[in-house]
């Protein structure tokens, strides 16, 4: 490939192709658009996004520049020439990356040609029904189009194109049939195979070895496009994930070994309210009661003094993301706070897409009632203190104080009666905030029916499902994700397939406690890093050895002990976990990225290194500029200075496997301030 003239590698352009490029469909965006900060303070404008153009979302994240390298103008220009539309502007995120989108129904004129192409030099079929599949095919032959104009036009300097997911993976296999002069990464978040397989009632993880997957991907209908992400896995220079549960799972799913791991960061600055956080927590903690007592107007027996909230969030993957299995703990642990007495009470949230018709009346009706009662105590309450000021203002030396009784009138009487009237209710406050369109077969309303959590009087669990996710916007529950993760007081995220899983990192940073799995990429990765993690909210349940019985008491357990802790003891705990911020900054996890990508500039370019045996850009000791991150890397071959998250992966020539290494230099910023009990962290 690294044929003369020799490209420059140190002064290298990026490109980051995926389909959730200003268009949140999962965790996928969190990604991007964490990440971009970083990533532009290292490339500046010699960084761009690639992805297919969705109107709706791209009006709203995307402000529409001019482009000015002139290869990307004369690209851009050829491509528009020929039919293609396309938007190249600023992402308006943190970093204001550049974007560049393809609006893949110009493509589609292409389509047949394209599939043929497919099957011819890739020998990848393609079913002619399959819409994700003839977008992936649309966009990835745009990319390629895209690419190969590009290095034409630009011939002086390095390109790297680093792929996600296969639904961007299609161009991975045309640029090396094509033998464009780019190197390239695919980042894989997920498997397919793994993904269906678990959803279903397989033993995954103890049979992953021994899977037939071909015949596997043929039994449930996506062999095709099982071809194109084992195609792009194979195809790239570098192959990453995002954990090590998932390397191993490609490793035997995707029969390549991946070169690394890139754990996923979170954009730190934005969420760390540093001091301010508790505070956050406190009011939108409010918010969420505010809702809570319009949802059980008529029920609201419980102190929300004593209540905590839970909850769990993401797309609706009923077994994969662990809801099975929470509901059931819920379940039980409604029996174990019962039956000690406690005064507590628990309303676990349960935020996940659905499809339904509309907002259930019964909840908009809660929030009405609320609204009304809290309306008409503030104009009483303004009646009687306007007159009690008047009766003061008349009072003289001798004279009675006011009494309360004359202050409220009988027509304030009558209001309130009025209110309290309107909050009788014969049924119990009810689980589901919408009318799902299928009520009797939605798995979670039946397993919530199973286990009888119907929200009655003396349930100290209460449970409420909202099948959307949130938004301001909403008028039942009117908060952004981020808002309600910061009331919450805890998450729960049970999952049993969950390549990395963002939301449980999400609440760390917000300095909000977690359960997560030793089946999640993070769970794992946090289990790694920290001894006593349950000491800084990280509780990890073990699914991995342990049977779902037992899990599922262990996971009760921890909500149980939970329950137990004093108000204190759950502000110092928040504190420790919001310490492990740092952890998880793209500051830090953004190193794994920067090894990647000179490791396949190493590989497209090994003449362009010769000489250069130490690792080269690696070690910290050279003094070119090349795409340096915020924080220099130590050398991961001699093991000084900074750890990276990276010990744990292998992104370098010549090492075998993904074994996980010793931690040098990282610990904890000391306690800021004197806590009820202090717990050391001990690095593994
Ligand atoms: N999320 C959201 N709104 C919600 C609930 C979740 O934006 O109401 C986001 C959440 O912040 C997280 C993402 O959805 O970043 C889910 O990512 P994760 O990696 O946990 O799972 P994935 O969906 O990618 O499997
Ligand atoms: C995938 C995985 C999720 C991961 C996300 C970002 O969608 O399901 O676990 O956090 O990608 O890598």
């Amino acid at each position: 490939m690294a044929e003369a003239p020799k490209r420059d590698i140190r002064n290298h352009v990026l490109f980051e192709i995926a389909t959730e490029v200003a268009n949140r469909v999962g965790g996928i965006y969190s990604v991007l658009k964490s990440k971009a900060q970083v990533t532009t303070a290292e490339y500046g404008s010699t960084y761009t996004l690639l992805g297919p153009l969705n109107r709706a979302s791209a009006a709203v994240e995307v402000e529409e520049i001019v482009p000015k390298d002139p290869a990307l103008v004369a690209t851009i220009k050829s491509m528009n020439d020929r039919g293609i539309k396309t938007l190249y502007g600023r992402w308006l995120i943190d970093g204001a990356p550049r974007v560049l989108l393809f609006d893949t129904g110009t493509g589609y004129f292409k389509l047949d040609e394209w599939k043929g192409d497919l099957w011819n030099t890739a020998g990848i079929p393609s079913p002619p029904d399959d819409h994700e599949t003839n977008e992936a095919i649309v966009f990835g032959y745009l990319i390629a189009w895209f690419l190969g104009e590009y290095v034409y036009h630009e011939k002086e300097r390095a390109v790297i194109a680093q792929f996600h997911e296969w639904l961007a993976g299609v161009a991975l296999p045309l640029c090396k049939r094509r033998k464009i002069d780019v190197t390239t990464i695919f980042t894989t978040h997920a498997t397919l195979l793994g993904r269906y397989l678990c959803a279903g009632s397989v033993d995954f993880y103890n049979n992953l070895q021994y899977f037939d997957v071909d015949a596997e991907a043929g039994k449930r209908g996506i062999y095709h496009r099982y071809c194109i992400e084992r195609a792009a896995a194979h195809a790239a220079d570098v192959f990453t994930t995002v954990s090590h549960i998932t390397a191993y799972e490609s490793e035997h799913l995707l029969k390549r070994k991946p070169d690394g791991v890139l754990p996923n960061g979170l954009n730190v600055k934005k969420f760390s309210a540093t001091h301010e956080f508790q505070n956050l927590h406190s009011i939108n903690r409010d918010r969420i009661t505010d809702f809570v007592r319009g949802h059980f107007y008529g029920h609201n027996d419980f102190d929300p003094e004593k209540t905590l909230y839970f909850f769990t969030a993401g797309r609706y993957e009923y077994r994969n993301k662990g809801v099975d299995m929470f509901i059931e703990s819920l379940a039980r642990l409604n029996h174990q706070m019962k039956s000690s007495g406690s005064d507590m009470t628990v309303v676990a949230f349960i935020i996940m897409p659905a499809q339904t018709t509309s907002l259930a009346v019964e909840a908009l009706k809660g929030q009405a009632v609320i609204k009304s009662l809290r309306d008409t105590i503030t104009h009483i309450e303004n009646n009687v203190g306007k007159k009690l000021f008047d009766k003061s203002l008349r009072w003289h030396e001798g004279d009675e104080v006011p009494d309360e009784k004359d202050l409220l009138s009988s027509q304030d009487k009558i209001m309130l009666r009025r209110r309290l009237f309107a909050m009788k209710r014969y049924t119990l406050p009810p689980i589901v905030t919408h009318n799902m369109v299928s009520d009797t077969e939605d798995p979670i309303l039946n397993q919530i029916r199973r286990c009888q959590l119907f929200n009655h009087p003396s349930d100290r669990v209460k449970v409420i499902f909202h099948p959307e996710f949130l938004s301001s916007g909403n008028p039942v529950l009117p908060m952004d994700y981020d808002d309600f993760v910061r009331g919450t007081h805890m998450g729960v995220f049970s999952s049993y397939y969950e390549p990395w899983g963002y939301t449980p990192a999400e609440c760390t940073v917000m300095g909000v406690p977690s359960i997560t799995t030793n089946l999640s990429g993070f769970g794992c990765y946090m289990e790694e890093l920290i001894e006593n993690a349950s000491d800084y909210g990280i509780y990890i349940v073990d699914r991995r050895t342990k049977g779902v019985d037992d899990s599922v008491n262990q996971l009760s357990d921890f909500m149980f002990e939970f329950t137990k802790k004093s108000k204190r003891q759950r502000i110092n705990q928040r504190n420790r976990t919001e310490r492990l911020s740092d952890l998880l900054d793209w500051k830090r996890m953004g190193m794994e990225y920067v090894k990647a990508r000179q490791l396949a500039l190493r590989r497209a370019y090994p003449d362009s290194f010769e000489g250069d045996d130490e690792g080269g850009f690696f070690d910290g000791t050279e003094n070119v500029k090349i795409t340096r991150p915020l924080s220099a890397p130590g050398s991961p071959r001699e093991r000084s200075g900074m750890m990276t998250p990276g010990d744990f992966a292998s992104l370098q020539e010549g090492r075998e496997g993904l074994s996980t290494e010793d931690y040098i230099a990282w610990k904890l910023p000391e306690d800021e301030e004197e806590e009820d009990y202090p717990f050391p962290l001990t690095l593994k």
